[in-house]
C-alpha cells in the first residue's frame, strides 16, 4: 500500500517542502520546493505574513512537480524556547495477575507527562528511554513482565505555546494541515545516524543559519536535545566585521572561499578579491575557524556527564548548510578528540538530486520520521487561524 508523505522544513535560511510516497520498497520523492525564508529569526517565526508566504511558495513549487496538492505535512520546530528534560513516571500495578499490560505502560507515561507542563508550554515529544520493573532497571519492553511497580524514564520536549501557535498559523495559512510537529534535531538524526551509532553514543549538531540544533543519543535513545543560538549567520557576521565588508558580501565570501583549513603555514596563502575588496585567504579562514571551533566546543558542553569521550563512542556528526565548510570534519576531530563526520541525507528515489546536501538533512529526516512508525505518544500541535496579507519572496542562496 502506497502512503503519501509530505514534509515542510521551516528554517531560518530556507523553507524546504518535500512530497513523497512510501511503500514496503521505500520512499520515493515526488516533488521538492525550496525558497529563501522570510519572517524567521533564530528558528522562530517573527513575521507571520512573510513566513507564511515563504511556506506557501515552497509548497506550491513541490506541488507543481508532484502534480497534486499537499493536504497535510509533518513540520519541524526549533528555537531557544524549546526545553527538554528527562522525567520519571511511577505507577503501581494493582491488577490481580500482576502482569504489566500496555495500559499500564501508557499510564506510567501519562504520569511522567503530567509532571511539569505549565499552561504556556506545549508538549512536543514524550519518548520512553527505559523502564524499571520492581527495581530491575534497563527493561526495554515491560509488557508481559511480572511486577508490582512500573517506572518509566522519558525524554520530554516542550515548546513555548506562542511559538507553536505562530508556526501552526503559518502552515495552515499556506493551506496545509499539520500531521505532526517534530523538534528539528530528532528529525535530522533520522536521516544521518544509524541505529548502531545511536546505541554506541553519538552527538549530532545541525549547524544551520540561525541555530545549531543538538541531539545526543545513547543506548538507542535521545538522552539530550537542545538548541544553540549560534550558526552560519554568526560566521557571516564575523567575516563582515573582521574584513569591514557588508553582510551580503561577507556571505558571498564565505560561500566562495570559506574554509576552516589552516592556511599560510607553508607559504601557500593567497590574496583574494571580492566586490572591490582584497584580503588574504588566511584571514578569512582564521575568522571562520575561531567561530566554528567555539561552536564545536559549545556543542560538546551540551553532552550530559563528565566524560563525553566515553559516552560518545560513535563520535560526532555535523550537518546543516554550514557543514559544507571544507576541512570541518578534520577540525572538529582535532577539537573534540572524537571521530567526526559530515552528515548528509542518503540518495533517495525520485526527484531528489539536490537533497543530498547537508543543508537538507532535517528536511529529508522529517520524511523518514514520518515513514517510520513511532512508539511515542503523538501530540497534535494546537491549531491556529489563517491570516491574510501580502508577502515577499527571496531567492535561494547562491551556491
Ligand atoms: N558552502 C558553504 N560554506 C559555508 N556555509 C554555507 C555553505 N552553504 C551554506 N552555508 C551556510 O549554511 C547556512 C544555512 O544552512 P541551513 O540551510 O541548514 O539553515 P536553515 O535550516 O535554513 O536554518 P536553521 O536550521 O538555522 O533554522 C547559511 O548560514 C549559509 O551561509
Ligand atoms: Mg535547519
Amino acid at each position: 500500500m502506497k502512503k503519501r508523505l509530505s514534509a515542510i522544513d521551516v528554517g531560518t535560511t530556507k523553507v524546504c517542502a518535500i512530497m513523497a510516497d512510501a511503500d514496503e520498497a521505500g520512499v520515493r520523492i515526488l516533488g521538492v520546493g525550496v525558497v529563501s525564508s522570510r519572517g524567521l529569526q533564530k528558528g522562530m517565526v517573527v513575521n507571520l505574513n512573510e513566513a507564511r508566504e515563504s511556506i506557501r511558495k515552497a509548497v506550491s513549487m513541490a506541488e507543481q512537480t508532484a502534480g497534486f496538492k499537499m493536504a497535510s505535512a509533518i513540520v519541524n520546530i526549533t528555537g531557544r524556547h524549546i526545553h527538554s528534560a528527562n522525567n520519571r513516571g511511577v505507577i503501581a500495578i494493582s491488577r490481580k495477575d500482576e502482569v504489566v499490560k500496555q495500559a499500564d505502560v501508557n499510564r506510567a507515561l501519562e504520569v511522567a507527562r503530567n509532571t511539569a507542563i505549565p499552561a504556556d508550554r506545549r508538549l512536543l515529544h514524550l519518548l520512553p528511554l527505559s523502564y524499571t520493573v520492581d527495581g530491575q532497571e534497563g527493561v526495554k519492553s515491560p509488557v508481559g513482565m511480572h511486577g508490582f511497580k512500573l517506572e518509566v524514564e522519558t525524554h520530554m520536549v516542550t515548546a513555548s505555546a506562542t511559538a507553536v501557535e505562530n508556526l501552526s498559523k503559518c502552515i495552515k495559512g499556506a493551506g496545509v494541515e499539520i500531521d505532526e510537529m517534530i523538534f528539528s534535531p530528532l528529525a535530522c538524526a533520522e536521516a544521518v545516524i544509524s541505529a548502531d551509532e545511536m546505541m554506541d553514543g553519538i552527538i549530532l549538531a545541525d549547524i544551520g543559519g540561525g541555530t545549531t540544533d543538538i541531539a545526543v543519543f545513547k543506548d538507542g535513545k535521545p538522552i539530550h536535545t537542545s538548541v544553540l543560538p549560534v550558526a552560519g549567520y554568526q560566521i557571516t557576521h564575523d567575516i563582515s566585521v573582521g574584513l569591514g565588508v557588508s553582510w551580503e558580501l561577507a556571505e558571498e565570501i564565505k560561500l566562495r572561499y570559506g574554509s576552516v583549513m589552516p592556511v599560510g603555514d607553508e607559504g601557500n596563502d593567497q590574496m583574494l578579491s571580492e566586490g572591490g575588496h582584497s584580503f588574504p585567504q588566511s584571514q578569512v579562514s582564521e575568522i571562520i575557524r575561531s567561530r566554528v571551533e567555539e561552536m564545536v566546543r559549545l556543542a560538546l558542553l551540551e553532552v550530559p556527564g563528565e566524560d563525553y569521550q566515553n559516552l560518545l563512542r560513535g563520535g560526532m556528526v555535523l550537518t546543516g548548510g554550514s557543514a559544507n565548510l571544507p576541512g570541518l570534519a578534520e577540525m572538529g576531530q582535532e577539537v573534540a578528540r572524537l571521530p567526526v563526520r559530515i552528515g548528509a541525507p542518503p540518495a533517495m528515489y525520485g526527484v531528489s538530486e539536490r537533497l543530498t546536501d547537508p543543508a537538507f538533512t532535517t528536511s529529508v529526516g522529517l520524511i523518514m520520521w514520518r515513514a517510520k512508525s513511532r512508539t511515542e505518544i503523538p501530540v497534535k500541535p494546537i491549531s491556529g487561524s489563517s491570516e491574510s496579507g501580502g508577502g515577499f519572496f527571496g531567492l535561494f542562496k547562491r551556491k
